[in-house]
């Protein structure tokens, strides 16, 4: 296992700036997921770590080594891809055995590295199946297996559920994590869906064309978001965004309740008054979308309240309610969208 490191890794296809300076420190044994949104350079700069793919400029760091010019098979790099890849005429065996039939590993290393591999993974049964004959969460594990043969002193993961439904996927997700902490291995998991990245990560990079924009764990990306990109990216709804002269005010949905509910504790609280357009009751909760008065806001302001305490005549909608936010639940970004923090 390594850690990898990268220093300001740039990308440039002809007039694309794919990856603009990405510096990254990805510890030994590390979950950390690149989360951001389609296009920003996320898959560029792992084909750029597994080596599929060679840096305008920046160096690349796997192991306290530069690997700049190390060759993909060299790095010790596993990539898993979107796609997985499987070999459709492969049985599931064969399949996984293929990284090793490359290296020429001998007959016995391969059936015992295929054995723990399809072990590990709850494959076992399933070696003389070929790929047309799994399930999706099946096919994916025996993508990983074949990722994880050659025993890689890091895991390239690029959006590996997303071809899996949505029940799947939360499955998958547990698999994939559970297995992790099991072997350790440092693992680079890339996803455009913020869930994934706040229920698998260690810690997450937010990355928005081709910068990092902050770099946390899960609690300190949503708490303490650095600036409004990440703030309304993560989180659903987003978080709320208030254009003042001076700044943009925000707070979470789950944080802007009727008055009666907010209680004042040391801080004290922030009202408004809220008139609600209409209300989405969703089983575990209600989101009430709206405006706020005396407010602009680039996106509708929504409450996400908790069904079983909230009194209908405090959300009706076609009317003002008084609302409210603890103040330590305030967040305030610049004209440029950055964090600014007050006392
Ligand atoms: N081989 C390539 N040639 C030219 N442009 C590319 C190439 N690969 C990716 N790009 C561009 O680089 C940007 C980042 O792409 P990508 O890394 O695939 O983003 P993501 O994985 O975050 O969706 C996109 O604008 C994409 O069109
Ligand atoms: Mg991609």
């Amino acid at each position: 296992m390594a850690a990898v490191l990268a220093t300001n890794i740039v990308k440039q296809f002809d007039d694309v700036l794919a990856v603009n300076g990405i510096t990254l420190a990805v510890p030994d044994g590390e979950f950390m997921v690149l989360l951001g949104p389609s296009g920003c350079g996320k898959t560029t700069f792992l084909r750029i770590i597994c080596g599929l793919e060679r840096q305008t400029a920046g160096d690349l760091i796997i192991g306290g080594s530069v690997v700049n010019d190390i060759p993909p098979r060299a790095r010790g790099v596993a990539m898993m891809f979107q796609s997985y890849g499987l070999y459709p005429h492969y049985t599931v065996r064969n399949n996984i055995a293929f990284p090793l039939r490359t290296q020429r590993a001998s007959r016995a290393e391969i059936d015992t590295k295929v054995k723990w591999a399809a072990q590990l993974l709850g494959l076992s049964h399933l070696l003389d199946r070929r790929p047309r004959q799994l399930s999706g969460g099946e096919r994916q594990r025996v993508a990983l297996a074949r990722a994880l043969v050659r025993e890689p002193t890091a895991l390239l993961l690029d959006e590996p559920l997303s071809n899996l439904d949505a029940k799947l996927r939360a499955s998958a997700r547990q698999e994939i994590k559970q297995f992790q902490q099991r072997v350790g291995v440092t693992t680079i998991y890339v996803t455009h869906d913020q869930v994934e990245a706040m229920g698998m990560g260690d810690r997450i990079a937010v990355i928005e064309r081709g910068k990092v924009r902050q770099v946390g764990t899960p609690a300190e990306i949503y708490n303490e978001p650095a600036d409004r990109f990440v703030a309304t990216f993560v989180g659903s709804p987003p978080m709320n965004l208030l254009a003042r002269n001076d700044a943009y005010l925000g707070f979470r949905p789950e944080n802007f309740l009727p008055r009666e509910m907010v209680d004042d504790g040391n801080g004290g609280v922030t009202e408004f008054s809220f008139r609600i357009d209409r209300c989405e009751y969703l089983g575990s909760e209600r989101i009430a979308y709206g405006v706020i008065e005396g407010f602009e806001s680039p996106q509708l302001t929504t409450a996400k309240l908790p069904p079983a305490h909230v009194a209908e005549e405090s959300i009706r909608p076609g009317q003002w309610h008084r609302f409210a936010v603890r103040n330590s639940a305030l967040r305030y970004f610049d004209h440029d969208g950055k964090r600014v923090i007050r006392s």
